[in-house]
């Protein structure tokens, strides 16, 4: 494999693309076990301080690289923060603008939809959790000269890659919190990341804590989501 460059002028070079073809047996027993370990997956906000062979992590976020995105630019960036004193500095910075949005700046019908959830501005996930890794959206591209060029489906392209990062850490038996306390700015300066990025998520995982418990939520059944024609 070439090493990664922006594609920007660069010719089309197509290659053979030849994956292995699934038995269509295998592939819908495959498909229907997925689907159930996937209905399994839920939000924790409840974690135990165990510890997480990194490696299950580093692999999720091998996953969230592979996500497709738009002009393959790949607009994301991935902090791995396992320091307690950063953890401690970032749920403090959080839970001080979180303060702020529950105690009004949400506005009532926000914090309405977020009742049912039984959040509230107190974070112990972000220093109970082993790891919290931070995703950055790039906003635009930043050569290394310090010129920048524009960005295609940057909020589609880093959504999608959260999502196969979620999936493939529930897969490891892992837990996670997609937090986006708001605004996030504080992010970028505890973590000291270059202009073009802005911080999209704020992901704890780790085990779920013992005693976790989590909102008794019902999902939209098939009919209500799927139109066929
Ligand atoms: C973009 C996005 C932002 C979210 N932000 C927060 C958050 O700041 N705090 C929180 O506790 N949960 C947050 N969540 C988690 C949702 O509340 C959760 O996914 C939803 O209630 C459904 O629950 P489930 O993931 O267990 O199915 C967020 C989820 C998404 C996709």
């Amino acid at each position: 494999m070439m090493t990664w460059t922006p594609l920007h002028g660069q010719p089309y070079q197509p290659i053979p693309y030849h994956p292995n073809r699934i038995p269509v047996a295998d592939a819908l027993a495959a498909s229907a076990a997925f689907r159930a370990r996937m209905d399994e997956r839920r939000t924790v906000r409840m974690f135990s301080s165990e510890p997480v062979p990194v490696q299950l992590v580093l692999d999720a976020v091998a996953v969230a690289n592979t996500a497709p995105s738009g002009a393959h630019q790949q607009p994301w960036t991935f902090v791995l923060v396992e320091d307690p004193a950063v953890r401690a500095k970032i749920r403090e910075a959080a839970e001080e603008e979180e303060r702020i949005s529950y105690r009004g700046r949400l506005g009532e019908e926000w914090l309405s939809a977020l009742r049912p959830l039984g959040t509230d501005e107190h974070k112990p996930h972000l220093t109970d959790a082993p790891y919290l890794l931070v995703v950055f959206q790039q906003r635009f591209g930043l050569r290394a000269d310090g010129t920048t060029y524009k960005h295609y489906y940057g909020d589609e392209s880093v959504g999608i890659a959260v999502g196969m990062l979620l999936t493939s850490l529930h897969m490891a038996g892992l837990a996670a919190l997609t937090h986006t306390p708001s605004p996030m700015g504080f992010l970028s300066k505890v973590l000291n990341r270059p202009r073009n990025e802005k911080a999209f998520a704020v992901i704890p995982i780790g085990y779920p804590a013992d005693d976790a418990v989590v909102p008794n939520l019902v999902r939209k059944t098939m009919d209500q989501i799927l139109v066929r024609i």
